[in-house]
């Protein structure tokens, strides 16, 4: 691929300095450490411990090594320039089985964020990016309302440790999925496989972000608090109302599922007609609780998804021909992220300012003299970027952008083979390099603050 530059057109937002520009990472993707400090086991130990679960049978058991190389990973993520980090927080190393503070794991935390602070970085810290302590997961895990609760006991603790120290608190990130991955389809932790379970786990761990607002907003009320919801974009090349029906189906199913709740207070009924009999137990007062206002919305968006009709009730995902693709296999799709931006800021009319929380790509890369050349991830971050202009342009009000991610980690299901990083890391020396997008992007944040 030829070399490709890094520059928005002069009247992007971008050039404003006040949109934030950010890099993201989560707990389990890079801290490694899994047994220190009185950390106890996640239901992401268990998962990639059990064999076939991963690629490669890869864990998170050293990932990049984070928690003991963090001074370093704040000197490179400063010397990029951007703005904020997007980190979170590991439930199991800063709360004790018995439910008390865990003082080790959180001075983890405290001096990580105190790092960021002193370098001028505004903090973006997510309670829960899918470690769930196991031991929660042996009683039903999500399945369990009581989760919910200690949920909101886990966000009630840490946000009175580390008040004054976070930007912005987001509760879940992903719920869907924690949803259905965990509990629907089985590909993440902990692997279990019924929609009866997803349906009801969405529901609890919608419960437990309601639950734990409350907690945040009283403990540490100059930060914002919010949540992180993944987005897809679906679309059928079937144009007769029943493919268009499917690719409805496709968004209702991967979004709205999610906001509405959040936002209506409601689940979209079409969801039971997809899914007879998933209906999940819902108390008096829970809808109220998970729709209680939120200052920001983090958007995760990927790629685009074709479906047809699958002749019942649901749709099949059926992938193009011919179309971009990342290493992941995902479509390379940047006008979904424009059109579903403006889809909701026409459907929820308390839409609340979004931050794209995370988005990116993953490549192949390899370091060769010393050098990366991911100009795939370079175009894709361009085209995006302008995705979230146009946005902005049309009445959205999104005010900062997160690259997933800062540096190639443990990538779930799919171990280490998929590196999304702007930072190349060789996992045998734990060696950091700067790909050509950090550098590009590093460049754009000082010609943008020498502007401003
Ligand atoms: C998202 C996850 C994040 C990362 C990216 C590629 O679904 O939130 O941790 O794995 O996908």
């Amino acid at each position: 691929m030829v070399e490709q530059t890094f520059s928005p057109p002069a009247d992007s937002v971008l050039w404003n300095k006040d949109f934030l520009i950010g890099a993201a990472t989560a707990a389990y993707q890079i801290e490694g450490a899994i047994h220190e400090d009185g950390r106890l086991p996640s239901i992401w130990d268990t998962f990639s411990a059990t064999p076939g679960k991963t690629l490669a049978g890869d864990t998170g058991e050293v990932a990049c090594d984070h928690y003991h190389r963090w001074e370093q990973d704040v000197e490179l993520l400063a010397s990029l320039n951007v703005g904020a980090y997007r980190l979170s927080i590991s439930w199991p190393r800063v709360m004790t089985l018995d439910g008390q503070p865990n003082q080790k794991g959180i001075a983890f935390y405290r001096k990580l964020l105190k790092a960021l602070r002193a370098k001028g970085l505004q903090t973006y810290v997510t309670l829960y990016h899918w470690d769930l302590p196991q031991h929660l997961e042996d009683k039903g895990g999500w399945v369990n309302r009581d989760t919910a609760y200690k949920f909101a006991e886990y966000a009630d603790m840490i946000s009175r440790e580390l008040k004054g120290l976070v930007d912005a608190w987001a509760t879940l990130n992903e719920p869907w999925c924690s949803a259905m991955h965990g509990y629907g389809t089985g590909h993440h932790a902990p692997g279990k496989q019924d929609v009866v379970f997803a349906t009801q786990a969405m529901h609890h761990l919608l419960l437990g972000h309601g639950l734990a607002v409350k907690h945040l907003r009283a403990n540490d009320p100059s930060a914002q608090v919010g949540i992180v919801a993944n987005v897809g974009r679906g679309t059928s090349t079937d144009s007769s109302a029943i493919g268009q029906r499917a690719a409805w189906l496709f968004e209702l199913q991967h979004n709205n599922w999610v906001l509405d709740p959040l936002l209506k207070k409601s689940y979209p009924s079409a969801l039971w007609e997809l899914w007879p009999g998933a209906e999940p137990t819902i108390l008096n007062g829970d809808m109220d609780i998970i729709g209680a206002p939120l200052d920001f919305l983090g958007i995760n968006y990927y790629f685009r998804t074709n479906v047809v009709s699958d002749g019942k009730h649901g749709y099949t995902e059926v992938d193009l021909e011919g179309v971009e693709r990342t290493q992941m296999g995902w479509e390379v799709y940047p006008d979904g992220l424009r059109h579903l931006l403006v889809g909701f800021h026409r459907d929820y009319p308390n839409l609340p300012p979004i931050y794209i929380t995370e988005n990116g790509m993953a490549t192949d890369d390899a370091v060769v003299d010393g050098e990366v050349h991911d100009e795939q991830r370079i175009s894709f971050l361009n085209r995006h970027l302008e995705a979230v202009n146009q946005a902005v342009k049309a009445g959205v009000d999104v005010r900062g952008y997160f690259i997933w991610s800062l540096m190639d980690n443990f990538e779930w299901a799919f171990g280490y083979e998929r590196r999304f990083g702007i930072i190349h890391v060789d996992y045998a020396t734990q060696k950091r390099t700067l790909k050509r997008s950090a550098k590009l992007v590093t460049q754009f944040l000082a010609e943008r603050s020498a502007k401003n």
